[in-house]
């Protein structure tokens, strides 16, 4: 299992990026969100993706077992925080982002009943095949019905190189959300041009996708 802590504390975190998601940017409204209703950002780690969501008036949770993470998260985007603890998670708040610093796997519906979406980038793909299936599970259990998901996954030859970041196809989306989920495939593309890390190891392909998932039944 990776060590999520120590690669913190290296700053080997090549997944973050200094820039707003595009898919996030682009896919935004499919959520139908209205101003000042919540969305969850489940290991959110300190993405710039919650700013960008609270400067367009919406309230967001997130869960991350770094606090390393989490303090950096306020400390560079200049926002003020206060922490307290809440059960087993200590809750790091500011105006309108909230984080539990925890375990995804420990969150309970009570800490996410006003959520209405979800985000996931990063998220699923960060964990490999046991876990990825906990984890929706987990996630189905936690989340209320009617909550949309916006999902981006990344899909590879997994052969070609070992994950994180995980090769996550179609089928596979539609097998961990079957039973419980509305799915549709918002967007797929080819993007292996801007991916010199999977082109240096010799991947054919990077396809990546945004899903819009709806709970609809319990
Ligand atoms: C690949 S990073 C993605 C972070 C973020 N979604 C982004 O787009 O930048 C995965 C994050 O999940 C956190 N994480 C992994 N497992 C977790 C768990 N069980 N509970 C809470 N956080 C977890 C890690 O510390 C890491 O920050």
């Amino acid at each position: 299992m990776t060590d999520w802590i120590s690669r913190w504390e290296s700053n080997n975190i090549g997944w973050h990026t200094d820039k707003v998601n595009r898919q996030l940017v682009e896919y935004l409204d499919e959520l139908k969100l209205s101003s000042q209703e919540t969305i969850f950002v489940p290991l959110c780690g300190k993405s710039l993706d919650m700013n960008y969501l609270y400067q367009k008036n919406y309230k967001v949770i997130g869960v991350e077992m770094s606090e390393l993470a989490i303090q950096r998260f306020f400390e560079e985007n200049n926002l003020s925080y206060s922490v307290s603890q809440d059960g087993e998670f200590e809750l790091y708040e500011g105006d309108a982002i909230k984080i539990y610093c925890g375990d995804f796997f420990d969150l309970q519906s009570n800490h996410l009943a006003n959520v209405k979406a979800v985000y996931d980038r990063a998220s699923l793909i960060a964990l490999d095949d046991e876990l990825r299936q906990k984890y929706i599970k987990h996630l189905n259990d936690i989340i209320s019905l009617d909550v949309r998901i916006l999902l981006l996954t990344l899909n590879y030859p997994q052969h070609q190189r070992s994950g994180p970041p995980f090769a996550v196809s179609k089928l596979e989306v539609d097998k961990l959300f079957k039973g419980s989920f509305d799915f549709q495939e918002l967007n797929c593309i080819n993007d292996i041009e801007n991916e010199p890390m999977f082109q240096n190891l010799g991947v054919d392909f990077v396809e990546k996708a945004v899903y819009l998932l709806q709970k609809v039944r319990i």
